[in-house]
């Protein structure tokens, strides 16, 4: 990232003011988001919506609807693709027991000294969007697998619903089964499975054989998919001869070969070094913006599940402790074990202004004359205001200290308003944010991609809450 141009002195305030902000997030970001974001929350999947709102006039006439967004990255992803209900997997010979055990409050541990029989899932419940990466993370033993495995039911779930575009797939039998994965589910594992004695070409087909595809098809479908993953030119190569990557691109171009709607994949970039791992990680963003697949991503890597997950899941013992968009179990982890991932991350490259943004306090139209500005200004005490056009797209901002002269003048707010600040968006980092944070003297406008005020970053304030207890101003900072 470019850092500000400024003498020695200036390079350690940056780091300064960084640090200052990674506190904020901690110590304010409940609240803001409380106040103003669309919220997920809890292990079910509830959908709590905040108050999303642009701001209107501050004089009280605000009372038409029609600027009033719609909840934001609901949008993003589409309908509801698999319902898990209270889902419960025993591995073992005596499930029953096991389970009245766990209805009972007995924890994975107990099950396992009384019964022999290990907990893999236990009373998950999880709804994956159309369209989305959805992540499932969590340590070593903890389920992931054992979730993945059920949807396609090379894990037989021993209790509870899965319901895949609107099919009870608990209800398939073996033909169904098979015709079920072959239509809907493609699955990519952390080993590769690569058919040693196959070129790549007859891999990337080999779903499409066992189908009956005849040849030409087949190989034409499978060159189109090594076409998509990079692999152009390596058709006829054994897998031997192939790096760690470049196998998983073949097993991922085989996954994408069938066509299914949904993709499953386990640990599959985690053999990979962590260079090439970072690689095709970005690859698999890009291909899914391309193709739009439902992604169903297993990875014990928190990096991992932040890059690549528009919703994480974080699994504990077999059940789902935490759901939600990396920048929601950032600002709110559910408990100490989620918090524990989080160590070590540096969050102003996740989180987002949205997080910080706060209401304005004075906002106005062109209508209003620098006399109501100023009152207003002084009632709320503040030396700041915000001009919108008829159209509430945003214009610029005011200082209370230039509307005495403006008033003395006969000038309106249009005369006086600076135009030519800085904004961000919802969607800016905060690590970017800092940039501008240290250049400017003004509370930092948030517009929404039609220059509507969504919110806006007050440096002051902000320092005022990360340091209650230390006499350091935002002025301080930026001299
Ligand atoms: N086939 C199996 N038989 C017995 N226990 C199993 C089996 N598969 C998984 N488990 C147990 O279930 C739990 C979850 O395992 P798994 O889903 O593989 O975890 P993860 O993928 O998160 O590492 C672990 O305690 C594991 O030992
Ligand atoms: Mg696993």
């Amino acid at each position: 990232m470019e850092r500000p141009k400024k003498g020695e002195q200036g390079m350690s305030y940056y780091d300064e003011v960084k640090d200052m902000l990674s506190r904020l997030e901690n110590n304010v970001s409940k609240h803001i988001r409380s106040l103003f974001l669309p919220l997920r929350t809890g292990a079910q999947g509830i959908q709590v919506s905040g108050l999303t709102n642009t701001y209107g006039e501050a004089d009280s006439d605000s009372s038409d609807s029609s600027d009033t967004p719609s909840s934001d990255r609901d949008d993003e992803s589409g309908d509801t693709i698999i319902t898990i209900t209270d889902l419960t997997k025993v591995f073992g010979s005596r499930p029953s027991s096991a389970i009245e055990m766990l209805e009972n409050g007995s924890s994975k541990r107990e099950v396992l000294d009384e019964t022999g029989s290990v907990v893999g899932l236990k009373n998950v419940n999880l709804e994956v969007h159309e369209g989305e990466i959805f992540v499932v993370m969590g340590l070593s033993g903890s389920g992931k697998s054992t979730l993945l495995r059920c949807l396609n039911r090379l894990v037989e779930p021993t209790q509870g619903s899965i319901v895949i575009n609107g099919i009870e797939i608990r209800d398939l039998d073996d033909k169904g089964l098979r015709e079920f994965r072959r239509a809907q589910l493609g699955m990519v594992f952390q080993n590769f499975g690569l058919l040693p004695h196959r070129t790549i070409l007859d891999n990337v087909a080999f779903g499409l054989e066992v189908r009956g595809m005849s040849e030409e098809e087949r190989h034409a479908k499978a060159q189109e998919m090594i076409d998509i993953v990079g692999l152009k030119g390596y058709e006829s190569v054994l897998p031997d001869k192939l790096s760690g990557g470049m196998k998983q691109r073949v097993g991922l171009a085989r996954a994408l070969a069938n066509d299914p709607t949904i993709l499953l994949m386990d640990e599959a970039f985690s053999a990979l070094d962590p260079l090439i791992r970072r690689s095709m990680q970005d690859e698999l963003i890009e291909l899914h913006s391309k193709l739009k697949k439902t992604i169903v991503f297993v990875s014990h890597d928190l990096d991992e599940a932040l890059r690549l997950g528009d919703r994480i899941a974080i699994m504990k013992d077999g059940e789902i402790v935490q759901v939600g968009t990396a920048e929601d179990i950032l600002s709110n982890p559910a408990n100490d074990y989620v918090a524990s991932f989080l160590n070590g991350i540096d969050r102003s490259k996740v989180m987002t202004c949205e997080t910080l943004m706060r209401r304005p306090a004075v906002v106005v139209t062109q209508r209003t004359g620098p006399r109501t500005a100023l009152k207003m200004l002084d009632d709320s005490d503040r030396s700041v205001g915000f001009l919108l056009d008829r159209n509430r797209r945003f214009i610029g901002l005011f200082k209370a200290e230039s509307l005495p002269k403006a008033i003395e003048e006969s000038k309106s707010l249009t005369d006086i308003v600076n135009t030519t600040i800085r904004t961000v968006m919802p969607d800016t980092k905060v690590e970017d944010l800092i940039t501008i944070l240290v250049e400017t003297d003004y509370p930092i406008p948030v517009l929404n991609d039609e220059r509507r005020l969504m919110g806006v970053i007050h440096p002051n304030s902000v320092m005022d809450k990360v340091r209650p207890d230390e006499s350091i101003t935002y002025e301080d900072v930026i001299e």
